[in-house]
């Protein structure tokens, strides 16, 4: 019993460390990264006209280089899901991993002005 207990615990002690690594190996899943770059629920719009150059840095797309384009959607995770349910369209990239939306909802398009440049990204 107290053998099956000590394995028990070198067992889970292993699992935590695999935990650990992964976690400081810092790898994002796709789905953080979508939340990262494209989910901004707490503003219900573009709140003032320094919203993308403070979105973009707060989010980290202006750590190595400047994200020329991104789009912010300001909608609860809910109603992303949902969408996400739609049956697949294709993407104006080419690829079928996209899904047409059945109500307007509201988005932020972030363009980065044409003459600023990394690591003075301007939006
Ligand atoms: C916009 O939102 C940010 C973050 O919530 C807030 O700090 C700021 O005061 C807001 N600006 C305006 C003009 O509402
Ligand atoms: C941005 O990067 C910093 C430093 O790596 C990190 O602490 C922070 O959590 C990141 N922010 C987001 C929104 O991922
Ligand atoms: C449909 O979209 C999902 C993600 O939204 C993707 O994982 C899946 O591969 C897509 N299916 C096809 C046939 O492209």
């Amino acid at each position: 019993m107290a053998l099956k207990n000590s394995h028990m615990v070198l067992v889970l002690l292993g699992l935590f460390l695999v935990g650990l690594a992964q976690l400081s190996a810092g790898k994002e899943s796709a789905a953080e990264k979508f939340q990262r770059q494209h989910m901004d629920t707490e503003h219900s719009t573009a709140n003032n006209s320094q919203y993308c150059n403070l979105m973009m840095k707060a989010r980290n797309m202006t750590t190595d280089k400047c994200k020329s384009i991104n789009t912010f959607i300001h909608e609860t995770q809910e109603t992303v899901d949902a969408v996400c349910q739609e049956p697949n369209i294709s993407c104006k990239n080419g690829q079928t991993n996209c899904h047409q939306s059945s109500s307007a909802m509201t988005l932020t398009n972030c363009v980065q002005t044409g003459s600023s440049e990394y690591p003075n990204c301007l939006y």
